[in-house]
């Protein structure tokens, strides 16, 4: 049993701003009214402004920002920018990483531009199945987490959440095991205690084909915090079942 969850959609490059409004409304009808359940949205860009206001309950985020508060970045959007219109916003996403060649250096810089204006942090990280199969899931992770928090004070990285999103199990329909997810959840925690000194409430969310047939079994997990989910946040039904699913999980 569990005092907290955060349950996130990342919409990826889908839905208009007048799709998202009304995903909007229908998904409020359907919320549980309960403490203890964050939701967050995270939306396209284009959607944030007609999203804001509409729900006291629902948090909504960003997919993406640039590290650079303005200037010649034709096509990028800066933490300022997202100020007032986001609670949160994505940072490192494998999609980002591998598209459009985001380095950890890239990562590294844009957590500080989103503490700087309040935003809330959610750290990707994830290693490839060729990376899984030669062994090197945490090495891998463990770079990742070292590159993109290096030189934060302690106070900085406990206002992150993390998300671990195994590349080769997002948008596969392939997710890892209860047993997989919750061990790479282990070995985060522990990595961050070590660095903070306790990182029992530090909020670890896993990612990748999270439905609702397999979300109660990975929130089930001691480490697991919550869920990014991504093909299933789209449609109302699926993401308000996976949120019922975590509120059954909850301590009473
Ligand atoms: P998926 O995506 O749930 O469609 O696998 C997850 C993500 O990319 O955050």
């Amino acid at each position: 049993m569990k005092k907290k969850f955060v349950i996130a959609g990342n919409w990826k490059m889908f839905k208009t701003a007048e799709e998202s409004r009304r995903f909007v409304s229908d998904l409020e009808r359907d919320l549980p009214d309960v403490a203890g359940i964050e939701v967050v949205l995270f939306a396209p860009f284009t959607s944030l402004a007609a999203m804001k206001g509409m729900s006291g309950r629902i948090g909504i985020g960003a997919q993406n920002l640039f590290y650079e508060r303005e200037g010649a970045f034709t096509g990028e959007i800066s933490s300022v920018m997202l100020q007032g219109l986001a609670d949160w916003v994505l940072i490192g996403h494998s999609e980002r990483r591998e598209i459009f060649g985001e380095t950890d250096e890239m990562i590294r810089k844009k957590i500080p531009a989103a503490l700087a204006v309040g935003l809330r942090p959610l750290l990707c990280v994830g290693e490839t199945l060729a990376e899984r199969d030669r062994g090197e899931t945490v090495s891998k992770i463990e770079g990742q987490l070292a590159a993109a928090l290096a030189g934060l004070e302690k106070g900085d990285i406990r206002r992150l959440a993390i998300a671990y999103e195994p590349v080769w199990a997002i948008g596969t329909g392939r997710n890892a095991t209860p047993a997989q997810a919750e061990d790479v959840h282990r070995f985060i925690r522990g990595w961050l205690a070590a660095k903070l000194g306790d990182a029992s409430g530090f909020p670890l969310l896993y990612g990748g084909s999270v439905k609702p047939e397999n979300s109660g079994e990975l929130l089930a997990q001691t480490d697991i915090d919550g869920v990014l989910v991504g093909g299933a946040s789209l449609k109302v039904e699926s993401f308000s079942a996976i949120i019922n699913h975590s509120r059954d999980l909850l301590d009473k």
